[in-house]
This record gives C-alpha cells, structure tokens and sequence, in this order.
C-alpha cells in the first residue's frame, strides 16, 4: 500500500530557543514564497493580532516575575486564541500560505518545561480553546551558547525569556527535539548552526515539495 500523502501545508510554523535565526527564516520563506506568486502572510507569536499583540506588550514587558507560569500559559493562550481568530482563520480560508513565528509548540516548551505538572496543563488549555496544529513546522535547531549569544546582543525591552539562561535553553532545545521525533509528520529539524543562506536553502527543501 502505498503511503497516504502528507497534508498541503497552508499552515507553517517556525520553532526555536531564542536567538536560532528563526524569525529571519520565517521571513526569508515569505519572501520568496511571494516571489514564486503565493499570498502569504507572515505573522508571529505571541502577536500577530491588534489584542495579542497588547498581550505581547503585557506578557513580554515589565517586571519578569509578575505572571507566575500558570497566568502565563493562560496569557499565551489568550494571545493565540485571538490570532487565531482575528488572523490566521481568516487568511487560511482566503487560500493563503500562513508563516507564523512561533505558535503552540513555544508554550510547550517555555511554560511546559517550567516545573512539574505545567506541560499537562498547557496541552489541556491547547485543546480546550486552540484545537488546532500547523500543517507544517520548521524546527530551527541550535545550540543554546550560540543562540543566546545572539539573542542577548539584540536590543530592545523584551528580555523577559532571553535571561532565562543557558540551562532552561538547553533543556528547551532538547524538548523541542523530542517534539519533533513524536511529531515527525509534521515538525521537520533544519540545521540552524549553518549560514543564514544555507539554512534558508534546506527550509526551501522541506517546504516546496509540502505546499503541493
Ligand atoms: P520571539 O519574538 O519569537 O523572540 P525571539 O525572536 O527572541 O525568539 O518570542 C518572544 C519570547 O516569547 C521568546 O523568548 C519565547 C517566548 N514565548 C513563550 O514563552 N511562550 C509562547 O507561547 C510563545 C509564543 C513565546
């Protein structure tokens, strides 16, 4: 029997510890999506919608130990909920290509991982209110020295989860790579140790033969 195959992707995430280059692969793979005559939108999280994107500012900014990991989870989880609706659904039915940086998988892992019991929680509040996974995600891997060498050379106000440190990174890096070996129909690794062009190169490689 020959094997059924994989669903159209119209829905892409990108996944990563902070400072793998993520975010320039999202963008990149929308470039040229739109290049080769595709309607994508480009989107991110948390954000991506006028009310998530007020989340953002409240979950991202300020004081790091206002929110305990379970108000954030509810947080994420309100954010996405509003992309979804206000966002992605919307795009998806018009028959674009969605590219989001970040999606359910970040809560995953940087709540989920947080202490005992949280990854149970994420995944009950994922399926009660989100139901939904990407067609296709990218897992942008890299390791945590690199990552947060690049990450914390950035500016900007939000270095809330950038100073979570090496050590939550490297267990970060290793649970997205576990996700991807339970999920192998859709999360794909790509090298992200490598130079931006090359990188860009082997997402190309798993996306195209995926968008038809
Ligand atoms: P992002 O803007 O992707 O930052 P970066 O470009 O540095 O990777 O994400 C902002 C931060 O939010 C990032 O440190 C990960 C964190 N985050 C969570 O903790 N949970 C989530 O569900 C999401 C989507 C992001």
């Amino acid at each position: 029997m020959t094997p059924a195959p994989a669903t159209p992707a119209r829905f892409i995430s990108f996944e990563g510890i902070d400072g793998s280059g993520k975010s320039t692969q999202a963008r990149m793979l929308a470039d040229t999506l739109r290049a080769h005559g595709h309607d994508v939108v480009l989107t991110r999280e948390p954000g991506g919608s006028p009310g998530a994107e007020e989340i953002r500012r409240l979950v991202l900014e300020g004081d790091p130990d206002r929110w305990s990991p379970e108000t954030e989870i509810l947080l994420f989880t309100a954010a996405r909920r509003d992309h979804l609706e206000r966002t992605i659904c919307p795009a998806l039915d018009a028959g674009k290509i969605v590219i989001c940086d970040r999606f359910a998988d970040s809560t995953r892992m940087y709540q989920g991982l947080r202490g005992p019991g949280l990854r149970a929680q994420v995944d009950a509040l994922h399926d009660l209110m989100i139901g939904q996974e990407p067609d296709l995600t990218v897992l942008v891997d890299m390791d945590p020295e690199t990552g947060l060498s690049r990450a914390l050379g950035r500016n900007g106000g939000e270095e809330r989860f950038e100073t979570f440190g090496q050590d939550l990174q490297a267990r970060m890096r290793a649970g997205f790579r576990d996700l991807a070996a339970q999920h192998p129909d859709r999360i794909v690794t790509v090298n992200g140790a490598q130079d931006v062009d090359a990188v860009a190169a082997d997402v190309l490689t798993v996306v195209e033969p995926r968008l038809r």
